[in-house]
């Protein structure tokens, strides 16, 4: 049986070099083991994967997934019948995608395609390919200058096609230090850009409004926007059995979608759609 790692649509491998620095190798164990399991990390998942599969053309479209780490989204998506293609900077997070993918049947395995590469690179590293879908979630945050990444993002976009991008809302940084009790943060928080997030990384944050004009100023028209936890963010759940952390989900799900709700969220969740190529001066 072949990992991915052995197929020939990786093509990370030998690309790890030794000083290349992968900021993301003390972090990959925490996120993959440690937040996607946890009931905020069900949610996330869940809550993501329903806004995306409704505005998704159906498999096997596809879909490219940049910043796609451990290959959270891609690899449900592969199982639909999609056909993906995921692009990360980070040898440690590409290494937990193909051990993911390794426990896959070589069907789902072989729709899905590892590339090393940084988002801003990705035309470059994809060969100028354009994408029924271009996914890009929990990654703007990390990226000092969104510009380059979301030129790149658009690019790669098929005419008609669909962006969906996760970013950490500029709007709701004074919550989580206020829960915290932690009061001055709080009211440094109402005019910050960003925030020490859980995983102890620095981040930046945005703004729907922002981020809507940096995607039509490259020709993709905002569509939709949600919320993506709320509760499962303030409140210490993981005690919670299967059957409440359904429970959870669903909430969170009605939540994501209702304003005030959704504006309340620590992240944002907004789609698009790129123009027609005759519209497309
Ligand atoms: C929080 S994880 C998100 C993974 C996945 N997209 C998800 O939603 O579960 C952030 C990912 O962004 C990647 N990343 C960091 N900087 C990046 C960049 N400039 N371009 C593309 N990906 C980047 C990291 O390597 C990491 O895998």
């Amino acid at each position: 049986m072949s990992g991915a790692g052995d197929d020939p649509r990786d093509s990370t491998r030998g690309r790890d070099e030794p000083g290349s620095g992968d900021a993301w190798s003390s972090l990959a164990d925490t996120f993959v083991d440690q937040a996607y399991p946890s009931v905020k990390g069900r949610v996330r998942t869940f809550v993501l994967h329903h806004q995306l599969t409704e505005q998704l053309p159906p498999p096997p479209a596809s879909v490219l997934d940049v910043g796609g780490g451990a290959g959270n989204q891609s690899v449900p998506l592969a199982r639909e019948g999609y056909d993906v293609t995921l692009l990360d900077p980070s040898p440690a997070m590409l290494a937990k995608a193909r051990e993911r993918l390794a426990r896959e049947p070589a069907m789902v395995r072989g729709r899905v395609r590892l590339v090393q590469a940084r988002g801003e690179d990705a035309v470059e590293a994809t060969g100028g390919r354009r994408f029924d879908a271009v996914l890009c979630h929990g990654v703007m945050m990390y990226v000092e200058d969104p510009g380059p990444l979301v030129a790149a993002l658009c690019d790669c976009v098929a005419a008609e096609g669909l962006l969906s991008v996760m970013a950490l809302n500029a709007r709701t940084l004074a919550i989580r230090p206020a829960l915290e009790r932690r009061w001055s943060d709080a009211l440094s928080a109402f005019e910050a850009s960003g925030e020490r997030g859980v995983l102890g990384v620095d981040t930046r944050a945005d703004t729907v409004e922002e981020l809507s004009q940096r995607l039509r100023s490259h020709q993709v028209e905002p569509l939709v926007w949600y919320g993506v936890w709320l509760f499962a963010d303030w409140m210490a759940l993981d005690a919670a059995d299967a059957e409440e952390a359904r429970a959870i989900a669903v909430v969170e799900l009605e939540a994501s979608r209702r304003d005030p709700y959704r504006g309340m969220s620590r992240v944002f969740h907004l789609l698009g759609r790129k123009r027609a190529s005759h519209a497309i001066g």
